[in-house]
């Protein structure tokens, strides 16, 4: 069942918990970009929000790499953990809580779990017989794979035939459950094309799973029988549940619950949605506990229209993309080029061309030379937008911007968070070259010049505010050029003393200050070839 708790003013979301088998890559990064900028959208709302990530640590995929390396697994996973916590502080995602699931206090809560679910029967000794994808941390068909063996996704490592005992979950026993559930509750799994694929997965008859494994030393014994391990999918699902206890918090599922529980949104990559969508409520169901509001998958990224891996050796690196172009710039390419839930694609030509067209020209060249004109034609104070006629064109636009931008952050389409924020920007550039207050001004119309530079600021100023989820550095450096103190860093600020009511809205904003000298907000990018000549 999902619970009738209100949460007002709450929310809480995850990203996945990443395996630590390597250093993050772009998959990784683009998941928390996304994540990171819901979170800080809803700060702006005013709600008090929890942003969960962390790392997925046990099981047989991390055990092998670490013996490969010569290294006892735990330090193997401490150092890839630093790389992840450098990345996410590189790319100004501002997490609150990082689950790792090698934490002591995790034991606690999936012995609990597991407890729960065997007194309800769920958990039964059988012998599992099976191809297993080590990379993928899953059993599949043979349907599944590929004439060489190989599962699609990993393509260089042929899956292994398992013959041995192993625990089982009872997820045949959910079938009914399930369908209600996505039935009566239309939006628990997004976007529709993910929800139809599991709909058809589901109605092809689930069979149970299992969630032990006997040659896998690393990971926590079974309760009821310390020869297995939990099988590491049973053991990571519940890091999101260890998560959201505070740091004095006996590790019990009461304590862990108490607070957070139901999570808002888990956001997941379409290749780990059964565990989400499947899975992860069935194994909630038999705990009886409460299930998370949504899932969300979003697509794969490609790199110049190719799937992106190891194999075919190219990965983007999401480490050096922020090392060279800054983290709005990585920010704002994923999220504006990809509409979340499809397929997206990454070309760095395409990608200094798109920050160049948008953040340099119109945006920042937007605010530079309005800023200038202020400087020349109004002695450097931002006059008044008083009386403007109800239709006046930045006023219209702007008056809605508000709305239709929130619509569009809450149902995930970041591509139209920007396209509608550059609609305002773009009739802004129109509309100066229109009215030429150059040339106004040289006429003595100090007070045309006046109004039409007030709405031209005061749409630039709205564009910031809207845009500070996803370029929060360069929306800081706008409002402090148009003399407005606000650290769109700092979430507990923006909740507390920014109010959405009235900087989200065009028009609401007294300013009025004298303006300090102009910087260029956002520095053109060349592509690496022209920095090379
Ligand atoms: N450890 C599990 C998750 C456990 S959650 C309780 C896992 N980790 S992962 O590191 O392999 O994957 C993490 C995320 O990266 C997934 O959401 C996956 O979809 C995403 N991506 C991996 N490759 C990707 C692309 N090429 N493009 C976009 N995202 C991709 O699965």
């Amino acid at each position: 069942m999902i619970t009738d708790k209100t949460k007002s003013q709450t929310f809480s979301l995850t990203t996945p918990l990443y395996y630590v088998n390597d250093v993050p890559h772009m998959g990784s990064a683009y998941t928390t970009m996304v994540a990171d900028v819901i979170a800080r959208f809803q700060r702006l709302k005013g709600s008090t929000v929890l942003f969960i990530t962390g790392t997925d640590e046990h099981g047989q995929k991390i055990q092998r790499t670490a013996a490969d390396k010569g290294l006892d697994p735990q330090q193997h996973c401490d150092k890839v953990v630093a790389g992840f916590e450098d990345l996410w502080q590189k790319l100004n995602i501002q997490y609150d809580r990082f689950s790792r699931t090698t934490n002591q206090r995790h034991e606690a809560i999936v012995k609990e779990f597991f407890q729960r679910v065997y007194d309800n029967d769920d958990i039964y000794l059988a012998q599992q017989r099976g191809w297993y994808c080590v990379p993928c941390e899953e059993f599949k068909e043979k349907r599944e794979l590929q004439e060489d063996g190989c599962c699609p996704l990993h393509p260089n490592k042929k899956a292994e035939w398992r013959d041995e005992e192993n625990y089982f979950f009872r997820l045949s026993k959910y079938q009914e459950d399930l369908e209600t559930l996505y039935e009566e509750h239309y939006e628990f799994i997004q976007p529709e094309t993910r929800r139809n694929e599991i709909l058809k997965f589901v109605s092809q008859g689930l069979q149970d799973f299992s969630i032990s494994r006997v040659n896998v030393n690393w990971g926590f014994p079974i309760p009821v029988d310390a020869n297995h391990t939990i099988y590491v999918w049973f053991d990571a699902l519940l890091g999101y549940v260890t998560a959201l206890l505070d740091s004095d918090q006996e590790p019990t599922l009461e304590n862990a619950l108490s607070q957070w529980w139901p999570i808002n949104l888990h956001l997941i990559g379409k290749d780990i949605l059964r565990f989400h969508a499947v899975y992860w409520p069935a194994m909630l169901m038999s705990a009886k506990l409460p299930l998370p509001e949504k899932i969300f998958g979003h697509g794969f990224l490609t790199k110049d229209g190719q799937k992106m891996g190891k194999s075919l050796g190219n990965t983007v690196d999401p480490l050096d993309l922020v090392n060279r172009y800054g983290s709005d710039a990585v920010r704002y390419y994923f999220l504006k080029e990809i509409e979340c839930g499809r397929d997206g694609d990454f070309n760095e030509t395409r990608f200094v061309n798109v920050l160049n067209a948008d953040l340099a020209n119109d945006l920042g060249n937007l605010l530079s030379r309005t800023l200038g004109m202020t400087q020349k034609y109004c002695k450097g104070i931002i006059p008044r937008a008083a009386n403007l006629p109800l239709d006046h064109p930045l006023k219209t636009t702007g008056q809605d911007l508000g709305i239709k931008v929130t619509q569009a952050y809450e149902s995930i389409k970041f591509n139209q968070v920007c396209e509608e924020i550059f609609s305002l920007i773009q009739a802004s550039n129109k509309f100066i070259d229109e009215q030429a207050p150059w040339s106004l001004f040289k006429q003595g119309k100090q007070k045309e010049v006046e109004t039409i530079l007030a709405a031209v600021l005061e749409s630039v100023r709205l564009s910031a505010y809207l845009l500070s989820p996803i370029i929060p550095n360069l929306s800081n450096k706008i409002y402090q050029q148009l003399g407005l103190s606000v650290d769109f860093n700092d979430g507990d600020h923006v909740r507390q003393n920014v109010p959405f009511a009235q900087h989200s809205q065009w028009g609401k904003i007294e300013v009025s200050q004298t303006l300090t000298k102009s910087q260029p907000i956002f520095v053109r990018l060349n592509l690496p070839e022209e920095e090379s000549t």
